[in-house]
């Protein structure tokens, strides 16, 4: 039984595994045959992660339980554990959980004997959303290592971040934080996205997260994406093989302009496609007995 709840438990040898894997779904390699039912559990929004499970899950050809929060017994109040068990009892042999609780799977896993894979836990992690980050990097450069990726934005509030800084220094890519005050990762995050981008190989941005903010955000727009975000005097400050990415769904205009999001060196579009394949090779390695 392989659970997925942290990237931050697997070897580099298992994430590159999972990364080379994808690769080779996306060029065509035949998917394990895979006789199984999932359950996708998203219990906080998402479109991204939700939608390129269940084409994973298309792909590989599994029976799919797809579980709408709104319409169901959690308005009468049945917990978070009850309804990971009668997912269980109705038969699927893999969890797919997205939750707004950090850490909500160490409740769950010892009343279950199927696995789980974490689709995003509060501020915690995004490992699926990591991997296929990583996917998309190895595309644009052939390699990893020695590689400079500046991530920017809303640190202290993303799992994204949480996942992307610790993984990508793990395998050799230097990462450099830039983030609003308040809104730091480390001590070593800085406040001044211009210095930091021009020698960089990656520029990741990260959206605004207003429903993890419990202090007031006072910042335009304008103000917002001239002192911290892509705007056109920073764009022009790239490198010429540097690409922007961004985890989405993007703030427009806040985060990165759209020059940024839609130009020819954004990536952001290609690591949503680059999910499906990552999310197929991470089913496989929960299913595969
Ligand atoms: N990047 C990401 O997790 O997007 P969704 O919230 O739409 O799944």
């Amino acid at each position: 039984m392989e659970n997925l709840l942290s990237l931050k438990t697997l070897t580099n040898d298992e994430i590159i595994y999972l990364v080379n894997r994808a690769l080779e779904l996306k060029k065509g390699a035949k998917p394990a045959n895979l006789d199984a039912c999932v359950a996708n559990l998203f219990f906080e929004p998402s479109t991204r992660t939700h939608y390129s499970f269940i084409r994973a899950e298309q792909k590989l050809g599994l029976e799919v339980l797809d579980f709408n929060p709104s319409g169901s017994s959690l308005k009468k109040g049945e917990t978070l554990n009850d309804t990971v068990k009668l997912f269980q009892s109705l038969g699927a042999d893999v969890l797919v959980i997205r939750h707004e609780e950090d850490r909500y799977y160490e409740k769950l896993i010892d009343n279950i004997n199927i696995p789980i894979i974490n689709a995003g836990d509060g501020k915690g992690d995004h490992p699926t959303q990591s991997l296929l980050d990583i996917v998309t990097i190895y595309e644009s450069f052939n390699r990893l290592e020695g590689l400079k990726c500046v991530i920017y934005g809303d640190l202290s509030h993303s799992r994204v971040a949480n996942t992307n800084i610790d993984i990508f220094n793990k395998l050799g890519i230097k990462v450099e934080t830039v983030s609003p005050p308040g809104f730091e990762y480390n001590e070593s995050t800085t406040n001044d996205l211009s210095e930091a981008i021009i020698d960089a190989d990656i520029v990741m941005g990260l959206r605004i997260q207003h429903e993890r903010h419990s202090e007031h955000f006072t910042y335009t727009q304008e103000d917002y994406v001239t002192k911290f975000g892509l705007d056109e005097n920073r764009l022009k400050l790239l490198k010429p093989e540097c690409i922007i990415m961004h985890p989405a769904p993007v703030n427009r205009g806040w985060e990165m302009i759209d020059a940024a999001v839609d130009g020819p060196k954004s990536r952001i579009f290609q690591q949503m496609a680059n999910g499906v394949y990552v999310r197929m090779a991470v089913l496989e390695r929960s299913l595969v007995k």
